[in-house]
């Protein structure tokens, strides 16, 4: 595996691989390696010829100056985690990548300004911003994302449509530790009891699916989590699983969705879990 730090490089290999015949996949992470990012690693390297990963913290997709200075960087870990699965990672500084501050201003829609685009303002602007870059230059076939962030490949799919980025989008599952918790690389920040009274949060979606219309689903999950003094939820939405609008029925064509964010302290932690 090779390390790359600079967009000229990137740029230039990605040609070259390409023009050898070869097919690309993509990784774009935040670093803070898990073993969710690497099953999402692992399926590119079985996919493709050749795998380039990116760890990059993007500061535009921040909207809070202190989840940023927060947020974990361990480039020598995460590089020993991939190991032989990606042949290049993408390593970049913030000046590499932006030498001038973004000032791309997007509209991706419903899909972008419910759930989290209402909380986090701003957020999916700077995801769009950074990823069409990354898919810009690499030029993958397949890019992989996790279903934990299920809006954010929903945005990450309009924004493909909008820019005409021929990538092809490739969902994963959700990784979860052996407690049903979600993988996220912000669970390094909770306490051990912390960690273990998250698992709950899995634990009431999953129990949530014995009722079978959204009134009295959203009463149970609400009731559940309020049962938890280590919890304050942000949102539990149900959501039809391809436009994100409000669903009022499970009967819905495209599937329902319930979506939930939890304050753990400080940590906010997202989950989702497929109704219908
Ligand atoms: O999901 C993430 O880690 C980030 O939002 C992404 C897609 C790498 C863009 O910075």
């Amino acid at each position: 595996m090779e390390i790359v730090n600079t967009v000229e490089k990137l740029i230039d290999i990605a040609v070259r691989e390409r023009a050898a015949g070869k097919t690309i996949g993509m990784v774009p992470t935040m670093g803070a390696l898990h073993e969710g990012h690497i099953s999402l690693i692992r399926r590119a390297h079985e996919e493709n010829d050749v795998v380039f990963c990116s760890i990059f913290v993007n500061p535009v997709q921040f909207n809070n100056a202190e989840d940023l200075a927060k947020y974990p960087r361990t480039l020598e870990a995460d590089v020993q985690l991939i190991g032989d699965l990606a042949d290049y990672v993408f390593a970049p500084t913030v000046e590499e990548v932006f030498p001038v501050a973004p000032t791309e201003v997007y509209d991706f829609g419903t899909v972008a300004n419910v759930m989290e685009g209402a909380a986090r303002p701003g957020h999916f602007n700077g995801v769009g911003v950074i990823v069409r870059r990354l898919l810009e230059w690499v030029r993958p076939h397949k890019a992989y994302f996790g279903e934990k962030d299920y809006q954010q490949i929903a945005v990450i799919r309009e924004m493909c449509t909008q820019c005409r980025i021929f990538a092809e989008i490739v969902p994963c599952p959700i990784v979860r530790e052996p407690n049903g918790l979600a993988m996220s690389s912000r669970n390094r920040r909770l306490s051990v009891h912390e960690f273990e009274t998250s698992a709950n949060i899995h634990r009431i979606l999953e129990e949530s699916k014995q009722f079978d219309n959204v009134q009295e689903i959203k009463r149970f999950v609400e009731t559940e989590i309020a049962k938890i003094p280590e919890f304050q939820l942000d949102y539990f939405e149900l959501a039809d699983a391809q436009t994100l609008l409000t669903a009022d029925t499970l009967d819905n064509p495209h599937g329902v969705m319930g979506f939930i964010t939890v304050y753990v302290g400080p940590v906010r932690l997202i989950d989702n879990v497929k109704y219908r």
